[in-house]
């Protein structure tokens, strides 16, 4: 395999929104990014993808841009964005930038255009296609519920397409005029000295463009729109050419968020001069989504579903090429409660986990706020603000649900769960700002923080900051990085177990992910313990004793 700048680095997502607010106004900004950069060198990140910062009317929190060239005055401006790109290039950070371009927002210049002149140039930079007598033209589903086509303002029998919001319309890939925009705002971007890019929904970029109705999947009758992505062909050529203009010529990293790829076309993606450097891994940390609806989710993640999902996952990819390894990011409830029963939230449990992610075959990406263990808020209806939330509890009571069962519902699974504000201290507002935050912070702000977590010698946090030293370290680096992943002890109830191998070298992570105390027997001697969470590991004979939540990694 050929060897990249970023196979052995470590990554974390910012929520610029929560991260850190320098100037009292309630939100986050790219200043207060600036002054937790120590911060962050001093955890040992050395990629950071920060969500959208652009000019937006944040129906979707950004990812709805208005203005692919000016950052929204929210979070700072063009001269910030630059300072902390030249500000992370002394401490080695490489910056990505968010990029949202399978739809842009209905306030941008080119569908502002567009909805003057439907047939002229920029109504062909969306999908605006006549109806049935007035009806939407066919049954797709938005991600956010509802129908995909909205109708164009001014005209009785014209829509306009929208995968997401319909304050978020799809762009038209297929128009080159358009891919030429997207391009040059990616390498204008790139001039600038980004890393690369986080790249939002693309596997949303090829429409079927028979646009048949398919065969319904809900009481509404409609269909979902990814079942689109999932069956249409040729997104690759799109892809292949973006890589080639805008990525290749600067070395740069490109995460897609994609999922759901067969094993024949891994390779296309993320392959030696695959489509993307890497793309997340999804399917572990989504074995909890039995359905399209919040409702049909499980709580919590099943722990076999999710041992089963990363044993495929490694499989498929074997040494083709890295995925990008999370248990959260801001789509998602926080890590630490989903993986976890909430009665077994403690360090023992958190850290089990982060030692499993991070230990893994793959690019490890942190999400703020995971390194101190940021779980799940207790929600009040009207606290909610994201959209997605708003239309699942809608749905909820649409099918059934008490109004306590459809907030149980959400308060489990909202994405806002991620968007709470970091917690910086047990100040006030978990000192992150001192306005009113935009989004409430957790109450739990007061035992969970950086400042007293920093403080505490056996914290999360420092936890954390040795794991990642230990995945760098220059002895465990190669085989943490390139070594083979093979997946141990399947057959015993809450062992998550993998063995890591390159040449003579052997490393097995054994975890108990487990209130109760369980035991395995090792295969073979080990020479060394090289990392674990609990002190002194105990072996009787050939059996590793194991407490809850316990876990060891051996050196065979
Ligand atoms: C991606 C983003 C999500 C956003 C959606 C639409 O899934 O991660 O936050 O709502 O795309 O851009
Ligand atoms: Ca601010």
């Amino acid at each position: 395999m050929k060897k990249e700048w970023w196979h052995d680095k470590v990554a974390y997502q910012i929520y610029p929104k929560s991260f850190y607010d320098s100037n009292g106004d309630g939100i986050g900004d790219l200043p207060g990014i600036l002054e937790k950069l120590d911060y962050l060198e001093e955890l040992g990140v050395d990629i950071l993808w920060i969500s959208p910062v652009f000019r937006s009317p944040m129906v979707d929190n950004g990812y709805d841009i208005s203005d692919y060239y000016a950052i929204d005055p929210m979070f700072g401006t063009m001269e910030d964005m630059d300072r902390l790109i030249a500000e992370a290039k002394k401490r080695n950070i490489s910056i990505l930038m968010d990029l949202v371009v399978n739809h842009c927002s209905s306030e941008h210049p080119w569908f502002q255009e567009a909805l003057k002149d439907p047939d002229g140039p920029y109504g062909k930079y969306f999908y605006i296609m006549d109806g049935k007598d007035g009806q939407v033209p066919n049954n797709w589903r938005s991600y956010f519920g509802g129908s995909v086509w909205e109708k164009l303002p001014g005209y009785d029998n014209k829509f306009y397409f929208h995968s997401f919001a319909k304050e978020q319309p799809d762009l038209n890939w297929e128009n080159p005029k358009l891919r030429e925009e997207i391009y040059q705002m990616i390498c204008w971007w790139m001039n600038k000295g980004l890393g690369g890019f986080r790249i939002d929904a693309i596997m949303n970029i090829k429409k079927d463009l028979t646009w048949a109705d398919l065969p319904a999947d809900g009481p509404d009758g409609m269909a979902d729109v990814y079942k689109v992505s999932q069956k249409v062909h040729g997104i690759g050529d799109f892809l292949k050419e973006m890589r080639q203009r805008c990525f290749d010529p600067f070395d740069g990293l490109g995460i897609g968020e994609a999922m759901f790829l067969e094993e024949d076309v891994v390779k296309n993606f993320i392959g030696e001069k695959g489509y993307f450097s890497s793309i997340f891994a999804f399917e572990p940390c989504h074995a909890y989504r039995k359905g399209k609806n919040y409702k049909e989710y499980l709580w919590p993640q099943p722990f076999d579903d999710w041992r089963k999902e990363t044993a495929n996952n490694q499989k498929m990819l074997g040494d083709i090429g890295f995925e990008a390894n999370i248990i959260e990011n801001h789509d998602q409830p926080r890590g630490s409660s989903l993986f976890i029963p909430k009665e077994d939230y403690g360090f023992y449990s958190v850290t089990a986990l982060a030692t499993i992610i991070l230990c893994q075959r793959g690019l490890p990406f942190l999400y703020q706020g995971q390194e101190i263990g940021m779980c799940n808020r207790e929600w009040k209806l009207e606290e909610f603000n994201d959209v997605e939330t708003m239309s699942q509890y809608e749905i909820c009571l649409k099918e059934g649900l008490s109004p306590e069962q459809a907030l149980e519902i959400c308060a489990n699974h909202s994405r806002d769960n991620a968007r709470t504000p970091m917690q910086w201290s047990h100040e006030i507002n978990a000192g992150f700002t001192g306005g009113e935050p935009w989004l409430p912070v957790n109450e739990n702000y007061k035992e969970i923080n950086v400042e007293d977590q920093e403080k505490e010698y056996g914290s999360v946090l420092n936890f954390y900051k040795r794991l990642i030293r230990f995945r760098k370290s220059e002895e465990y680096k190669e085989i943490l990085t390139y070594g083979t992943y093979e997946p141990r002890y399947m057959d015993q109830d809450h062992i998550f177990a993998y063995q890591r191998c390159l040449e003579s070298k052997k490393l097995t992570l054994i975890c108990n992910f487990s209130s109760q105390p369980s035991s395995v027997t090792l295969a073979s001697d080990y020479e060394n313990v090289v990392f674990v969470n609990y002190e002194q590991t105990t072996v009787i004979g050939a059996d590793l004793q194991l407490r809850p939540y316990e876990v060891v990694v051996l050196e065979n």
